[in-house]
């Protein structure tokens, strides 16, 4: 069990480098199953997620190496269509291995998945849709038997614009020979990414990165060598930490156009922002300013994924902010955490008020999952004293090494 030991109250200067995006690597390694041949992925971020993932394609028989962060994948000789328990319940996005073994193999059996505590997390819509699309897909318990002999020509309408439900959908029929259109689906950059090196491979997608996706029937699937896009969400982390502490940084490799809304939000709260040639630079001066309210979308609105980061900064906000959560059920689950430290804040299960105070003080906290033990380091890094973060392991999903980066630009952080 690790933890990490903040000593805050550090001004942030200095240059950060930011890695390839969880969010886009984990559907384009799944997708590497699609096809015989070598596919190389640069930029795969070094995470215990990349990890699961690595695992689950040699547990599939996959020849896997991984070199930094390059990761070869050769599928040529898959074995098995068994994604164990274990895998599974190690990270929700394993779920997005069914359409590409169900595109590859024609038959899967998974169990369903885990991931963060977000709150409840259905799959409904991904099984619905899959199964619209020709596959026979029998569940008992915890376990889904799927078989698929021909992919349908369909149109697919989802009731909400689910990123693993529209990108389970690519995957299973990116090298099938049907023509499937996907209307309301999700518009996220990574979505974009991943149709990229679809079409590398073989693929003929387009529309990805609007709410109409379009599969046409494809040939035989090549390998292909591709670089993943930056983590706009590793990005968001660091412009937050800097809006918190104050100070200047240069998030090298962060890509503005991902991050219109946040970076929008963050000029709001008082940060300034300027886009430059490949990356972007963040200075903040004094307490952050509040916000009459901010709530959480799909893209192109504010990500969920960003609000607990924004929530940190703003409990040093000079007067009253609310956040309001949208997504999912339960992510403000580290907000028992922050009032440790001497956060004033109060609301339910979809909206916060937070108060802003002049600093928080340092105390023994929880990560209770990724981006909230994220949050918990921005405003450790901010507080006064010394924190303790426990239950890194969270944080290590996503975060190549956040202790690295931030002491990069000046942060007192040790993990013991
Ligand atoms: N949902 C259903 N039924 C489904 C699918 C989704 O009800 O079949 C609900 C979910 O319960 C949730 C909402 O729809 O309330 C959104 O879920 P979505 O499917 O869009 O999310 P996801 O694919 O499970 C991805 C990211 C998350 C990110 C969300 C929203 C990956 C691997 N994960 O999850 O990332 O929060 O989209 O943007 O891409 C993170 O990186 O910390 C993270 C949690």
């Amino acid at each position: 069990m690790c933890e990490l030991v903040i000593s805050g109250r550090r001004c942030l200067c200095g240059e950060v480098d930011i890695q390839g995006s969880k969010n886009a690597a984990l559907p384009i390694l799944a997708a590497t199953l699609l096809t015989d041949k070598e596919c190389v992925i640069h930029n795969c971020p070094q995470i215990t997620d990349v990890e699961a993932a690595v695992e689950i394609l040699r547990g599939l028989g996959a020849r896997v190496s991984v070199d930094e962060n390059t990761v070869c994948v050769c599928a040529a000789n898959i074995d098995s269509n068994v994604i164990p328990k274990k895998l599974m319940e190690r990270m929700r996005s394993s779920v997005m291995f069914l359409g590409a073994v169900l595109g590859r193999a024609g038959e899967a059996i998974i169990c369903r998945p885990g991931g963060c505590r977000l709150g409840d997390r259905p799959i409904d819509m991904h099984i619905g849709s899959l199964r619209k699309l020709g596959a026979k897909i029998e569940e008992a318990g915890d376990c889904i038997v799927c078989h698929l002999t021909e992919t349908k020509s369909e149109n697919i309408t989802l009731l909400y614009p689910s990123v693993g439900a529209t990108e389970n959908i690519m995957l299973m029929c990116a090298a099938s020979g049907s023509s499937v259109r996907i209307f309301n689906a999700a518009r996220e950059p990574e979505i974009v990414d991943l149709q990229n090196f679809l079409n590398l491979m073989g693929a003929r997608i387009c529309g990805a990165g609007t709410d109409c996706i379009i599969i046409r029937p494809a040939a035989k699937f090549g390998g292909a060598e591709y670089t993943v896009m930056p983590d706009r969400i590793v990005a968001s982390t660091y412009s937050c930490a800097v809006s918190a502490c104050g100070g200047e940084a240069y998030l090298r490799g962060a890509e503005s156009e991902h991050m219109r809304l946040v970076l929008e939000v963050l000029k709001q709260i008082g940060t300034e922002v300027i886009k430059e040639d490949g990356g972007i630079r963040v200075a903040a001066f004094g307490r952050p300013k509040p916000l009459d309210m901010i709530k959480t979308l799909p893209y192109p609105g504010f990500p969920t994924d960003v609000q607990p980061l924004l929530s940190a900064a703003l409990t040093t906000a000079d007067g009253e902010s609310r956040v309001c959560e949208t997504i999912f059920d339960s992510r403000f689950g580290y907000a028992e955490e922050l009032k440790k430290m001497g956060a004033l804040i109060s609301g339910d299960s979809h909206k916060i008020d937070i108060k802003g105070i002049p600093a928080l003080h340092g105390a023994n906290v929880e990560a209770k999952d990724m981006r909230g033990g994220a949050a918990l380091v921005i405003a450790a890094a901010a507080a006064e004293g010394i924190t303790v973060v426990s239950n890194v392991e969270y944080i290590n999903r996503g975060y190549e090494n956040i202790e690295r980066d931030l002491t990069r630009l000046g942060a007192d952080i040790l993990r013991i």
